[in-house]
């Protein structure tokens, strides 16, 4: 939850946690992302992507805007299409453009364009492995990762996997922005372990330019 605005409101906090990777804590109040979020899924569902080896990501996915991230038994790739409905990905809502682009800008990366949104939901147990987000032709543009729901710890680890990693707490609101010499950090995410009386379910969305 962001403060109420004022006429003075105070530039949003933003944490440099590395070279170019940037914590904004709190940065938008996600009520009205999970609207639209229901709207896409209603469109285009949440699915478990085929991985490597016939396993299944226990996080499920779905996407928005130009390009959709997937993955299947032959990798992974960006698409025009959703391979279930051979239809476009539903459209990128104008308010998650305007979030990626002031989250991007904040972080000093200015002129952002983001061409995809993948959106990742976590139910209790799932866990996202290390990796890098190097499928992405523009590797000069950042990505942007915002955290909706319940609380997640992140994993960010350096250029190399065998790097040590840090764990970083994320809630609800908190946004994490990553480019330049970050910009090919492994991370992951651990499995999810819902408070009691807190939200069940974390959902995630990332904006890259895929393209
Ligand atoms: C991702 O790496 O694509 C998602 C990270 C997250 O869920 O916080
Ligand atoms: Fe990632």
């Amino acid at each position: 939850m962001r403060p109420p605005s004022s006429l003075f409101e105070p530039e949003a906090p933003c944490i440099e946690l590395a070279e170019g990777f940037f914590l904004l804590p709190a940065f938008i109040d996600t009520a009205a992302l999970l609207t639209q979020i229901d709207l896409i899924a209603a469109q285009t569902a949440f699915r478990h992507m085929q991985v490597g080896g016939g396993k299944r990501m226990s996080v499920a996915m779905t996407n928005c805007g130009p390009w959709g991230w997937t993955s299947s038994s032959s990798g992974y790739q960006y698409s025009r299409t959703d391979p279930l409905t051979d239809r476009p990905w539903p459209a990128m809502p104008d308010s998650f453009m305007a979030l990626a682009q002031k989250a991007a800008a904040t972080a000093g990366f200015g002129h952002f364009e983001p061409d995809a949104c993948l959106v990742n939901r976590y139910a209790s147990g799932a866990s996202l492995g290390l990796h890098q987000d190097r499928d992405e032709q523009d590797l000069g543009q950042p990505i942007v990762s915002v955290s909706i729901g319940a609380a997640a710890t992140f994993q960010l680890g350096g250029l190399k996997r065998s790097e040590p990693l840090r764990t970083l707490p994320l809630h609800d609101g908190d946004v994490l922005v990553w480019g330049g010499p970050s910009r090919l950090r492994f991370h992951g995410v651990q499995a999810l372990k819902p408070t009691a009386g807190g939200p069940d379910t974390r959902h995630n969305l990332t904006f890259r330019k895929a393209k």
